[in-house]
């Protein structure tokens, strides 16, 4: 089988670095990828947004399965320009159709979907430019911390936590005023849940689904998860207070009803779904979905898949992965993410990496490097992640910790306390 691979993260390395050991992996290629992912297979360069082009690449090198990393393809209608071509139709391609990709793409989209099938999630209400005084009465009513979301994707960036219903409504105005620009031409107000976060992982074809390891990701900066919110500085799975009990509310109270709505819906969803969720004392509620893996959870659950990730692609392409077995590794997996000196701010790049030959029992993934003239450079904020594997949490993170000690360049930075808050 030849694979293509579609991204260029951390989450990408680790999806290319399983695919590659699988028994059925002809060729890999990976667009644009890093300089990880050449160590697994070919990079090319190719925008993700030029369809295009992928296209003719895909038909050049008889490419027979497409996996989508990030969200910006999948919301720009990726999977149904494949679905629509005459020629691209018969490569399978993991990922959902521009109307699945909805539920990441605009957060009003997925708060109607959720209320609609009851799925449980704060109470909200959205307001565009023709509402803005409805709004600010409305936040008016809410006791602080009151949580605006820009209802568009804005790289990460559009929820803000306000802790006084002045701040909130002042930062409405400005969010409804262009903000994020037009990601949050429609803003929904919402209301803030307190608990502890976790994220859950599904593959579906449609019509079943696997539930993936659950991860847990760190996305402050700074340890004891203080100073400003990042892409995510590091993960742990499973996620040791996700026990049966939760999990089977999960399943019954959000996941089932999410499928099901799909398929009211008409919505053609073939591929990975995140969700994120809150555990309000042994309640589970969606904080967001996402329509593909988590960067770096993907770090951590990949590895603990036993399972031939291609098998479960298959499963998907050809809609019967009810028939596949999801075996999972029973160790514990950490991952720490060593960033640039300044990120989540701004950052300097083109930094030699050196010691990533030295990797002691772990497993290194690229995420922003780059090869240049035979050596290999920081490209990014997130350079690399280091997993690894133990009994216990503790365990796993030493040797991660280790790691990512004996890797450098110059502003090197990693949280040391991954996963510690669970132990
Ligand atoms: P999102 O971009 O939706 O992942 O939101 C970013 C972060 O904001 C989440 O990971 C949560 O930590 C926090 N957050 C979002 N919505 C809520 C909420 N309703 N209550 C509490 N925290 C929230
Ligand atoms: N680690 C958070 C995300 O991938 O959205």
């Amino acid at each position: 089988m030849n694979v293509l691979v579609l991204g260029s993260g951390g989450r990408e390395h680790a999806l290319a670095w399983k695919i590659a050991q699988s028994s059925k992996c002809d060729s890999l290629y990976i667009a644009p990828g890093n300089a990880g992912t050449m160590q697994c297979g070919v990079n090319v360069e190719i925008d993700l947004n030029d369809f295009r082009a992928l296209k003719n690449f895909c038909l050049d090198n008889r490419i027979h399965l497409v996996v989508v990393g990030p969200e910006d393809p999948l919301v720009n209608g990726i999977v149904d320009y494949f679905k629509d071509d005459i020629e691209l139709k018969y490569i399978p391609i993991i990922g959902p159709s521009k109307a699945g990709a909805q539920l990441e793409g605009s957060k009003d989209f997925s708060k109607n979907f959720m209320e609609k099938y009851q799925i449980p999630t704060a109470l909200y209400k959205t307001f565009d430019q023709s509402a803005i005084q409805d709004g600010l009465d409305y936040i008016g009513q809410q006791e602080a911390p009151i949580v605006l979301k820009a209802d568009g994707l804005a790289a990460g960036k559009g929820v803000l936590i306000c802790q006084s219903v002045e701040e909130a409504q002042s930062e409405f105005k400005k969010m409804l005023d262009g903000k994020f620009g037009d990601a949050s031409a429609k803003v929904v107000v919402e209301e803030f849940l307190t608990g502890i976060e976790f994220s859950i992982f599904i593959l579906t074809d449609g019509i079943s689904y696997k539930v993936l390891p659950s991860a847990k990701d760190y996305k402050r900066v700074g340890e004891g998860d203080t100073g400003l919110n990042t892409g995510g500085m590091g993960a742990v799975s499973p996620v040791p207070f996700v026990d049966d009990e939760l999990l089977s509310k999960v399943q019954e109270r959000i996941i089932d009803p999410t499928i099901e709505g799909l398929k009211s819906e008409n919505i053609d969803y073939r591929g990975f779904l995140y969700i994120g969720l809150m555990n309000v004392d042994g309640n589970p509620y969606v904080i967001e979905y996402n329509v593909r893996m988590g960067d770096p959870e993907t770090e951590v659950v990949i590895p603990r898949i036993k399972t031939d990730l291609l098998e479960l692609f298959d499963g998907i392409a050809r809609r019967n992965l009810e028939k596949v077995v999801l075996e999972e590794v029973s160790e514990t997996a950490t991952t720490v993410v060593l960033a640039s000196g300044g990120y989540p701010e701004s950052y300097e790049k083109g930094k030699k990496i050196d010691g990533l030959d030295v990797n002691k029992g772990c497993t290194i993934f690229h995420a922003g490097t780059k090869r240049n003239n035979g050596h290999i450079e920081t490209s990014g904020g997130r350079v690399l992640t280091v997993t690894a594997l133990g009994n216990n949490i503790e365990e796993a993170l030493e040797l991660s910790n280790n790691c990512a000690d004996q890797i450098s360049f110059e502003g090197k930075y990693y949280r040391k306390d991954i996963g510690l808050d669970l132990v």
